[in-house]
């Protein structure tokens, strides 16, 4: 039996009741619209604990002026259903008053420095802030043993890892991969803004990771695949926000082996699309070297 909570002190009564019982808690945040790339991080949330909350609040603080925040798409009544039917034990839905008691205008911030000022956060000005403002509020309010987020959203899961460290919050952070459409587009919220034209051409941006995986595992410099991965993507009908090759720590990768990941956001239309891929480099593969004479057939 799933149980929906809107009351702060509910909330705290029924997590403080299981704990007592010995029994792990286990978070989902979310802004639901869910789908199965939701409910597979809900599925390793059972794994890693007994009891699972998933929190369903669309967020105004981490939307930019002209951004989706009116029309993204809230469909309580599924989610809760699907929520049940995936095992969770709890969906926490606060009103507004609840996440941000002295209105969202006035609310405590909390800023992650560093790696919030590079890719979306240079695209989103604002966006991390409210990312990170709310995550806290939220781990504060279920005070979770353990909380899952997700890989598709890479630098999102960097900020709150880097938040949850600096600010010594006791909870544990995992992550879980990306669900994906069998044409490989991640599954998103926002995929149903693409017209019937624009749907098949939204997979190109996972052919275009994949794409530059693979490039960059053959030797291709870096600058030379970020070029091409952009052109691709615009020849195909995006507007690219960016294309590029990182470290995992989304620094700029020098030319030593090592791991990378692929980010990409673009536009195509009104609707914008991320996603990313991570991937080893070798350096044997990375640089081939002059055939030695003598050598080989
Ligand atoms: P939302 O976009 O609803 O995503 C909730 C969680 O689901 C995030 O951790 C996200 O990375 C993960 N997710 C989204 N698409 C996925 C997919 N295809 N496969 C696996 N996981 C996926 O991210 C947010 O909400 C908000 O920023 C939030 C953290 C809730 C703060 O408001």
């Amino acid at each position: 039996m799933i149980e929906t909570l809107t009351r702060l002190d509910d909330l705290r009564t029924r997590v403080a009741s299981w704990k007592r019982e010995g029994l792990r808690v286990g978070f989902v945040p979310t802004m639901g619209n869910l789908h199965a790339g939701h409910f597979s991080l809900v599925e390793l949330a059972r794994r890693l604990a007994q009891r699972v909350v998933v929190s369903v609040f669309v967020n105004p603080t981490q939307f930019g002026p002209g951004e989706d925040f009116d029309r993204y798409p809230r469909t309580p009544e599924a989610d809760a259903a699907g929520l049940a039917a995936a095992g969770a034990d709890a969906v926490w839905m606060p009103a507004l008053d609840t996440m941000y008691p002295h209105g969202a205008s006035a609310a405590v911030q909390v800023r992650v420095p560093g790696i919030t000022g590079v890719l979306e956060g240079e695209h989103r000005p604002g966006h991390f802030d409210g990312v990170a403002t709310v995550v806290a509020r939220l781990l504060n309010q279920v005070q979770p043993d353990v909380a899952v987020f997700g890989r598709k959203d890479y630098q999102q899961l960097a900020v709150i890892r880097y938040l949850v460290r600096d600010l010594a919050m006791p909870v544990r952070i995992e992550a879980g991969a990306t669900l994906r459409e069998a044409d490989g587009l991640a599954m998103s919220s926002r995929n149903q803004y693409l017209t019937p034209d624009q749907r098949p051409v939204a997979a190109e941006i996972h052919r275009t990771l994949a794409w530059m995986r693979q490039a960059t595992q053959a030797g291709t410099p870096t600058a030379d695949v970020e070029a091409d991965a952009r052109r691709q993507l615009h020849d195909a009908g995006f507007d690219v926000d960016y294309a590029v090759l990182r470290t995992p720590q989304l620094e700029v990768p020098g030319d030593a082996a090592g791991p990378r990941v692929a980010l990409i956001a673009a536009r195509l239309g009104a609707t914008r699309l991320i996603d990313n891929l991570e991937f080893d480099v070798q350096s044997a593969q990375a640089v081939p070297g002059p055939r030695r004479a003598g050598a080989g057939p």
